[in-house]
């Protein structure tokens, strides 16, 4: 086909979202509903990182050194998700397996036990729920666990929710509020002078937009036509998990999410009201592989094993892997990039299942408003551009000579 042929086909929005998993999905629901007009750009919209992932809502039981801010960003989506989840299985007609269960976070030896122990010392320090139980109080919560447990924390914030129905939930609360589906992969973003103005797909349609979102997850640092220095600096880390069933017989099998550091990988076991079981996840540093491996599952199964022997009886029904998008700092770019006309909802990493209400709430305003709310203002993109690196003269401290 020759090339003026291939572009005859021409689309305009308001809003162009670029990838289609619940990061991008819950970003174009909520822009749509505030009245511009969007369209995702998506091979296969509703898949990505969320078929694969556990869906636990950890902020508590998942903080690490460091991250208060993500932290307090975690929090605020986790309060959002009774009322995001009411909202959307509205809009879809769509059960998306919420469940305020709470999470045991337990101790297999007396290293994991002093890990514990510093976690919930962190955990206090920032004021947050978690108490601490005996192996004998665990087992009383939890009659599987193995009789080694040496303690646990008690989370009853950490919920869960099925990633899977989200994804299809959020899939038709878009199609409902109008949201235009483009299946097929945005090659290259366009711009017009020194703006974004939409992308040239794999067909060879375009679609010019106003505002175009990269929410392409690990895939959101490899769009051609982005300048170097805009680029998301995300890249891919691999999970690899396992869908075992309960059946029925054997339920309840848990009652909430267990997790646990076993010689310091996490295991966690996230069981569904529907007799699903997941079990998650290594974190792999191997760019583009999403192979499942024999030692994967190994670890996996043994973890878990170690955890909740009886896990050995139930059916192993999927093993997957996928990719989630990290950050340098493991904290998401949340808004405008240094380009205008280009904004970024990637880097989610280990919480997009969790940041999903939040990131709405706050891609809608950017896109309605041009500002970012105070709540997302630390997770600009512009944290990572060069320039913002250096750091403004006025904290550079004077230059003071020394006495000889
Ligand atoms: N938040 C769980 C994981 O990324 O494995």
């Amino acid at each position: 086909m020759p090339m003026h042929a291939q572009h005859q086909h021409a689309h305009f929005c308001d809003v162009l979202v670029i990838g289609g998993g619940v990061i991008g999905l819950v970003t174009a629901w909520r822009a749509a509903q505030r009245g511009l007009r969007t369209a995702v750009a998506d091979p296969a919209p509703g898949g990505g990182a969320a078929q694969v992932a556990a869906g636990m809502l950890a902020a508590v039981t998942e903080l690490h050194y460091g991250e208060e801010a993500l932290l307090a960003l975690n929090l605020a989506s986790a309060r959002r998700y009774p009322a995001f989840t009411a909202e959307l299985e509205e809009a879809s007609g769509v059960d998306t397996g919420y469940r305020a269960c709470g999470t045991l976070a337990v101790a297999l030896d007396s290293d994991d036990r002093e890990h514990l122990r510093e976690l919930h010392a962190l955990q206090q320090r920032c004021g947050l729920d978690a108490q601490w139980l005996t192996g004998r109080e665990c087992r009383r919560l939890e009659p599987m666990l193995a009789p080694g447990v040496r303690g646990g924390l008690r989370v009853d914030g950490d919920h869960q929710t099925d990633p899977r129905r989200l994804a299809r939930a959020l899939l038709t609360a878009c199609e409902r509020a109008g949201v235009v589906f483009h299946r097929t992969e945005a090659v290259r973003l366009l711009s017009a002078g020194d703006r974004a103005a939409g992308a040239e797909l794999a067909d060879g349609s375009r679609v010019t937009a106003e505002q175009t979102v990269l929410a392409a997850g690990s895939l959101s640092g490899r769009l051609a036509g982005v300048p170097e220095d805009v680029l998301p600096p995300v890249r891919p880390v691999k999970g690899q998990v396992l869908r075992l069933r309960v059946p029925s017989a054997y339920r309840p099998f848990l009652s909430r999410t267990v997790r646990a550091v076993v010689r310091g990988g996490h295991v966690y076991l996230v069981p569904r009201e529907n007799g699903e079981l997941v079990v998650g996840a290594t974190t792999e540093e191997l760019g583009w592989d999403t192979t499942v491996t024999a030692g994967g599952v190994y670890e996996l199964l043994r973890d878990a094993h170690e955890l909740v022997p009886g896990i050995t009886e139930l059916p192993l029904v999927e093993t997957l892997a996928g990719l989630r998008p990290g950050s340098p700092d493991n904290a998401p770019l949340l808004g405008p990039t240094a380009l205008p006309g280009l904004l970024a909802a990637t880097g989610h990493h280990r919480n997009g299942v969790l940041l999903t209400p939040l990131t709405g709430d706050v891609m809608a305003e950017a896109l309605t408003t041009g500002r970012l709310p105070e709540e997302a203002r630390p997770f600009s993109p512009g944290r990572f551009t060069p320039s913002s690196l250096a750091p403004p003269a006025w904290e550079v401290p004077p230059f003071q000579e020394q006495p000889a």
